[in-house]
């Protein structure tokens, strides 16, 4: 069966964020095509990918909105936030400000309510140990605080990858959103985006109706 095709397949939109250069993209590059890339490409806008995966038998659809941290863009973040069901909040473990800023994040987000959405803390760039300002400790303290899942990964190496997203993210999909019921908890609002390939840029188009 195609799970593409069928209408039934839990949707669950996932968006990634914070600063700049913390490595939002880097990961989503990761976790969708095992690859990484040195240089780095500030993301403009948003970047919307998508990925079928199984759990427990069940084919869910995450939807894939990679945004922007440059400041720049800050003002449209509360649209993309707004029907979402997880977010990864993540922070560069060699960069403080970047912890730091995690809270100020959280108090963007004045329309999201905390119950529905799954969040996760992710600590990137463990593989530069020597630059590390942020103990593991300081980011999992975070996450207790918060209920949050907690990980810190490597999106060069791609460590910390398969605890991330199959033995937490996953998991925690599994037991709050059931997605082998009926219906999905919460379902994906129907926003129609203009996709300019070229760019790989995404700009939301006005709803009509
Ligand atoms: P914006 O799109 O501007 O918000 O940045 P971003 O958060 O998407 O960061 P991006 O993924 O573009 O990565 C920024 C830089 O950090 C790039 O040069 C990446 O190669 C590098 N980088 C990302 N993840 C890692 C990592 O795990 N380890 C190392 N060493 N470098 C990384
Ligand atoms: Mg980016």
């Amino acid at each position: 069966m195609n799970s593409k095709k069928n209408p039934e397949t839990p949707k669950y939109k996932l968006i990634f964020l914070g600063d700049q250069n913390v490595g939002k993209s880097s990961i989503l590059n990761r976790f969708l095509n095992d690859t990484f890339v040195e240089e780095y490409q500030a993301t403009i806008g948003l970047d919307f990918q998508s990925k079928n995966v199984q759990i427990e038998n069940q084919d869910i659809h995450l939807l894939l909105y990679d945004t922007a941290g440059q400041e720049k863009f800050r003002s449209l973040i509360p649209m993309y936030t707004r029907d979402a069901n997880i977010i990864l909040l993540v922070y560069d473990i060699t960069n403080k400000e970047s912890f730091n800023n995690l809270s100020l994040w959280l108090k963007d987000l004045t329309n999201i309510n905390f119950d529905e959405v799954i969040f996760c803390i992710v600590g990137n760039k463990i593989d530069l140990s020597d630059k590390r300002v942020v103990a593991k400790e300081e980011g999992e303290k975070f996450g207790e605080e918060h209920d949050f899942i907690f990980q810190e990964v490597s999106a060069k190496t791609g460590e910390g990858f398969s605890e991330l997203f199959y033995q937490n993210l996953f998991e925690k999909i599994r037991t709050k959103f059931r997605p082998s019921g009926q219906q999905p908890a919460t379902e994906v609002n129907d926003i129609k985006f203009n996709i300019d390939q070229e760019e790989k840029k995404i700009m939301p188009k006005k709803k009509c109706c």
